[in-house]
């Protein structure tokens, strides 16, 4: 017979049953446990401090803080870190070479982040060269030549559409583009198009989306544009759906009026490809989802799995989708290696 049976509900005594399941006693804390703090802003804002803050602050906070400490190590790793191995390259051998071999860093971002203020980092990222490959979508490309014709606006996510569309401007988010930016962005893109078919034909260029945007880099000669620097430092920029935006309508519209332009999609799978296959150590840094996120994975397959990882993202995993999938299941695929440190902060 159990206690609560011998008790009834008119017994003056607490049930002990009830007791029993509230006042569980604790086992003894583990003498490494980290307490829970955040950061205290009467000693003053120290950048350096209150990121550190945040791996105890909880939630996604510790998830930023992991991927801040994730970003520093791929930043400081060196060759000089890991023992010499028979298969590597003779020049790495040579101790001064070998401290100067770094981690090759990939960034993606999908469009949006190039419509927003965020864009200006983005710059900052590429203008410096803290970054060594960058991965984007069409809007990703264009959005910031855009920028260099015109501004984007704050606007609401409570603007109507059919209002909007009347006025011609175009909604992202809470931000509105002119439609006119875009009419002026075509009359800037189609001659560059034009000399790139002459090329083409006379020259026997090849071009590739990862030339194209590099030569749109070239020609914008704007310090204000991420693919001006992105051009200036040789830093390239994939983009396989090229096609999937502004970029593509101009591609379309220029078929017809001057046909011709091809854009070698294999060229640039190779070359991103190797980016990883010949890299002693990579580093991944892919803020969104979609085609930006998997591309620098898939890449990373191709020589058994990055070594650093930071997703940063709001996508969730339960509809199988990889712009949710955390970094463990890149894991089971080979694009991110067993026992590397990887993270996704479920943020923007
Ligand atoms: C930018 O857009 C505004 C408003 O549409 C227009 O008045 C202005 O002339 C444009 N500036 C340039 C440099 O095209």
């Amino acid at each position: 017979m159990s206690s609560t049976e011998k008790q009834d509900q008119n017994s003056s005594e607490v049930p002990s049953i009830a007791s029993n399941a509230v006042l569980v006693v604790s086992e003894e804390i583990p003498k490494d446990a980290k307490v829970v703090k955040g950061y205290d802003f009467n000693n003053g804002v120290d950048y350096n401090k209150l990121f550190d803050s945040y791996l105890t602050t909880g939630f996604q906070a510790t998830s930023l803080g992991r991927a801040i400490e994730i970003v520093r190590a791929m930043r400081k790793w060196r060759l000089t870190d890991e023992p010499i191995l028979e298969t590597d390259k003779e020049e790495w051998k040579d101790p001064t070479e070998r401290s100067k071999v770094k981690c090759k860093i990939f960034l993606g971002y999908t469009s949006n982040l190039i419509s927003s203020g965020l864009r200006e980092t983005l710059r900052y990222l590429v203008q410096h060269k803290m970054v060594d490959v960058v991965v984007a979508t069409a809007g990703g490309v264009e959005e910031d030549f855009i920028k260099c014709m015109n501004n984007t606006y704050m606007g609401s996510f409570e603007d109507r559409g059919e209002e909007l569309r009347k006025r011609g401007l175009n909604r992202i988010g809470n931000l509105i583009v002119p439609n006119n930016n875009y009419r002026d962005f075509e009359d800037w893109i189609i001659p560059i198009f034009d000399k790139m078919l002459e090329e083409q034909n006379s020259e026997g260029i090849k071009w590739t989306p990862s030339k194209l945007i590099k030569r749109l880099g070239k020609e914008i000669n704007d310090e204000r544009s991420v693919y001006y620097w992105a051009y200036k430092n040789d830093i390239p920029v994939y983009c396989p759906a090229i096609t999937d935006g502004s970029l593509g309508d101009m591609l379309y519209f220029h078929s017809y009026k001057n046909p011709g332009l091809v854009l070698d999609l294999v060229e640039d799978i190779r070359a991103i490809n190797n980016e990883a296959v010949f890299a002693p150590k990579t580093g991944m840094i892919i803020l969104g989802g979609g085609i930006i996120k998997h591309h620098i994975c898939n890449a990373n397959l191709m020589r058994n799995g990055a070594d650093f990882s930071v997703y940063i993202n709001t996508a969730q995993e339960f509809d199988g989708s990889d712009a949710g999938a955390r970094p463990d299941e890149a894991v089971s695929w080979g694009k991110i290696r067993v026992n590397s440190q990887s993270v996704k902060a479920s943020c923007f």
